[in-house]
């Protein structure tokens, strides 16, 4: 069909099929990527665009309506410089994270300034109600838009030589807000074809593929299959090493629903009509393991043969006895919690590129973790180390979910086997399918106090179902049980865990391995515990509280940076407040019953008990600039703008001195997994160190004394030293293979000894403290919950920059009110983002942030991580507040109206629903 309409104020002429997507119009034909692709199915806004001047999910536009018609995105806005204050309000006030959902809201909210130009939140939740987000928690996006209409501020800039501690904007902003980040789908090398795996539509299953070459010919435009046989290296891989089991494509047997059995790599125009179903491949189905209760029962088929029970990992800390302790204890409460699968749902699907350069494999992929995932493909292609490049795209999300591969071994083997570049974006429903989840798990605990209220002893067990691979499994097992008792002082303790694995999809790392689950189980029976021995129940948790000086449960002290006691007395007034309020809301009969929830945190930042190490490397260019190779990957949490906060402070120039490289494995050294809560720790530690030993070569450059200032400009090097002034001619100097004039380079791993039989050591140099408060309404006759208010209380140690520690808190709150009242995956079932429910705009109230700074006596400048801590309590205070409001407990999670107002229906019989 030739059709003709206006894109960005330009007459566009166009042929194409009429039903083609305007999404694959504008991107892969146009080359108009700041339009992004989270679903293809109306669901998630990332696609928004002007169509006559209404927002529309560009997705579910076919071409063949758009004669005469006129269209805008992103990009036509941004030229026009329509939308210049509210791009400025976005980075202003911290509204982007990861970015890839940016694009959406700004063009739906230039939409609605348009029409609205003073509108209020609610007018700005309806209007943007159509996008998600799931890195901000929307706050600071409503904010965004309501200052947009008279913002006129100027670019906040830090004060030179503070840097550390300043609400700076993030340093890869613009980018986000322009839409001219590039993610893994974004970039179309010349040549390319375009590859689509085959998976599993069973949960176990033995198959055969059949006539490979009769496929070939019988479909012009397919040039390949790969299968297992084909891949030359190791078909196996896996974050830990030691357990790494998961093939790249499944060689007999699958394991889960979603496996890959077969890649198919096409040209272009063949793969946009290519149809999975007509694949030749015959599914033989075989009885499947649906949870790790029948997975352990003697005589379950075993998913890996050595294995026994299924069980890939128990877990396991234990300080004095547990049973004896509950058996003095004058009071005993118990209960057993369980949680489903949650998905992380980034916004971003995996996507990528490879390409084939000599005798190397390049591979342009989003990830969390560049360099592990060089050693992996290595290893499953049989090629030495050197001969791998990763050059991470930006990341559109993570969340843990993106540790793990996905299509970096598949675009390896088929660029390498056929020497053309090769690109792969996962659907949404095959994103869902194949990648990792949050453990499903089931949870007892059992809490002994005295009647005075100090903590005798608690037992917790804990079985996780891992799935049908290893990924994180072992992780998860080792964490929770030093987790499992929260941040509180114990006579005895027990935590045990065991990591099962099931026919389901592998459970990996989702923000916080385990803790979250285990979080419920604890601080739900704190509250069960207080109300037991008629204690106010923020008192009993300070009372029990860990403070600096105590041993931990693994034997472990510290003598400072322990500020949970402080995260707890700053929401005393506000629990006092709110208490008093909703005493007053509920002196009213009628179906709205008001309540109130508390939970704590701790987290210890950095792998557990496991070396753990961070490279930064910063040098001087000839021009004068300081050039920070970068490697902690920036999955929207702002290490890209922490790390260099804390290089400029470290080094004594200005913030707008340095810029960014890397990450890529061929630049930039290896600051390992952002994961665990630790690249502002750790590569934060390693930034300082590289900062420092650079300054001191610069210095030495001068002459200069130590406590000499520092000045760049164009290609000089001013030296302030006790009243006399020395310049530095830079573009006189000699210079390495990277154009550096000085550089330095450091490594930092945390200190920590490995845990014995008992779990007992010191598992993190570091942990991070918090406290979260919720405020809810339920109507107690749709047991439907309305959030008020959460205010989240979280001892960062110092707050390097506090706009994007807030935009932590809140992201992280919002994944827990997800966790807590609405996300449960089905493998089968809720594979997409229309079955699968995320928190939306409206679905996250106020967030109140306070930052305690506890300054950290190993962190740089006292700074420790929160991307997790900010995550862990939310789920636990929310359903303590159903619990106040209602007085049932739920002990399911989700807590949907269904089961909330079944448990109120049975507690009003006088049974138990939970
Ligand atoms: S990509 Fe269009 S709504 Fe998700
Ligand atoms: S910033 Fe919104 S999805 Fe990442």
């Amino acid at each position: 069909m030739r059709l003709a309409l206006t894109i960005n104020g330009q007459a566009v002429q166009l042929e194409a099929p009429p039903l083609r997507r305007l999404t694959d119009v504008l991107r892969n034909h146009l080359g108009l990527t700041a339009t992004k692709v989270g679903c293809e199915a109306g669901d998630c806004g990332a696609c928004s665009v002007l169509l006559d001047g209404e927002v529309v999910n560009a997705c579910t536009v076919a071409i063949g309506r758009l004669d005469g018609h006129d269209v805008v995105t992103l990009e036509g806005l941004d030229r026009s410089g329509r939308i210049e204050r509210l791009q400025r309000s976005f980075l202003h006030h911290g509204a982007a994270q990861c970015g890839i959902c940016t694009p959406g809201m700004l063009v739906s909210a230039a939409a609605l300034l348009a029409f609205d130009p003073s509108p209020d939140e609610r007018a700005v939740a309806d209007a943007l109600g159509g996008v998600l987000c799931r890195c901000t928690g929307y706050r600071k996006i409503i904010t965004a838009v309501l200052a947009a209409p008279a913002f006129d501020e100027e670019p906040v800039e830090a004060p030179e030589g503070k840097a550390v501690g300043a609400r700076v904007p993030r340093v890869d902003g613009p980018a986000k807000v322009r839409g001219t980040e590039k993610f893994g789908d974004d970039i179309t090398p010349e040549d390319v074809l375009v590859a689509r795996a085959i998976r599993s539509p069973h949960p176990r299953s033995r198959f055969e593929i059949g006539d490979i070459d009769g496929y070939l010919t019988s479909n012009p435009g397919i040039v390949a299959v790969f299968t297992a046989g084909d891949i030359p290296g190791r078909n196996r891989f896996g974050v830990i090493a030691r357990v790494a089991d998961q093939p790249v494509l499944a060689e007999s047997e699958t394991r889960f629903r979603g496996e890959a059995v077969a890649l198919v790599v096409g040209e272009t125009g063949a793969m946009e009509v290519f149809d999975p179903n007509r694949f030749p491949v015959r599914w033989d189905v075989l009885d499947h393991l649906a949870d790790p209760g029948q997975a352990m029962d003697e005589g379950a088929h075993l998913l890996h043969p050595d294995r026994r029970q299924n069980i890939l990992i128990r877990g396991l800390v234990q300080q004095g006895d547990a049973e004896a302790a509950l058996a003095r204890s004058a009071v005993v409460v118990e209960g057993e919690f369980s949680t489903g699968f949650v998905e992380h749902a980034y916004i971003e699907p995996e996507a990528g590129h490879a390409r084939r350069v000599g005798d190397r494999i390049e591979i342009h992929a989003t990830t969390q973790t560049p360099h592990l995932d060089l050693i992996e493909v290595a290893e499953i292609l049989a090629l030495d180390p050197s001969q791998v490049r990763i050059v991470p795209t930006a990341v559109g999300g993570g969340f843990g979910g993106k540790l793990d591969l996905s299509v970096q071994p598949l675009l390896a083997l088929a660029a390498w086997r056929l020497g053309r570049p090769v690109r792969m974006t996962y659907t949404r429903p095959e994103s869902m399918m194949s990648t990792t989840k949050r453990h499903p798990s089931r949870i007892a605990v059992r809490l002994g106090a005295s009647l005075d209220g100090k903590l005798v002893g608690i037992d917790v067990d804990a079985v996780f179902d891992t799935g049908a691979y290893a990924s994180w499994g072992p992780t998860v097992a080792n964490r929770v049980p030093v987790h499992a008792g929260g941040p509180y002082r114990y006579e005895a303790y027990r935590a045990r865990t065991a990591a099962v694995h099931t026919n389901n999809p592998p459970s990996g790392a989702f923000r916080g391995f385990g803790v979250p689950q285990a979080a419920i189980a604890q601080e739900c029976m704190f509250d069960e515990m207080a109300d037991m021995l008629g204690i106010d129940r923020l008192e009993f948790r300070r009372r029990n509280a860990l403070v600096a000086g105590a041993p931990t449960v693994t034997g472990q002290v510290f003598t400072a940076g322990v500020g949970y006691v402080d995260c707890l007395d700053a929401l005393r007034p506000v629990w006092d407040r709110a208490r008093q309020e909703a005493l007053l809301a509920n002196s009213v009969a009628g179906p709205r019953r008001r309540g109130v929830g508390l939970a704590g945190v701790w987290y210890g930042c950095g792998n557990t008990a496991l070396p753990n190490p961070s490279t930064i490397k910063i040098g001087v260019s000839r021009s004068g600039r300081v050039v920070l190779h970068q490697g902690a990957i920036d999955i929207g949490q702002g290490a890209n703008t922490v790390i260099s906060q804390i290089c400029a402070d470290a080094l004594g120039v200005s913030l707008q001195s340095v810029d960014l490289i890397g990450p890529d494995t061929d630049f930039t050294p290896d600051a390992g997994k952002t994961s665990a809560s630790r690249q502002t720790f750790i590569s934060g530690n390693a930034a300082f160190a590289a900062g420092r030993l650079l300054r001191q070569r610069l210095l030495a450059l001068a002459g200069a004394s130590a406590d000499a200032t520092l000045e760049l400009g164009p290609s000089r090097l001013l030296v302030h030293d006790r009243g006399v002034l020395a310049a530095v001619d830079l573009a006189g100097l000699a210079v390495d293979e990277n154009g550096l004039v000085a550089v330095a380079e450091a490594t930092y791993d945390p200190p920590t000894v490995a845990l014995d039989e008992y779990g007992q050591g010191e598992p993190y140099a570091v942990f991070g403290y918090g406290a979260q408060l919720t405020e809810l309404e339920v109507d107690v006759d749709l047991g439907a919950v309305r959030l008020l208010r959460i205010t989240a209380a979280h001892d960062v140690g110092r707050a390097v920059n506090p706009m994007l520690v807030e935009g932590q808190i809140e992201g992280g709150i919002a994944q827990g009110i997800g966790l807590a009242l609405m996300e449960d995956y089905r493998p089968g079932h809720t594979e997409n983002l229309h079955d699968y429910l995320i928190p939306t705009i409206g679905d996250v109230p106020e967030v109140v942030s306070i930052l305690i700074e506890s300054n950290d006596p190993l962190g740089p400048y006292g700074a420790k991580g929160i991307g997790e801590h900010s995550l862990v309590p939310t789920a636990p205070s929310i359903l303590n507040a159903i619990r106040d409001a209602t007085g049932v407990s739920i002990r399911t999670v989700p807590a949907t109206p269904d089961r909330i107002r079944a448990a109120i229906l049975a507690a009003n019989r006088g049974g138990s629903h939970r």
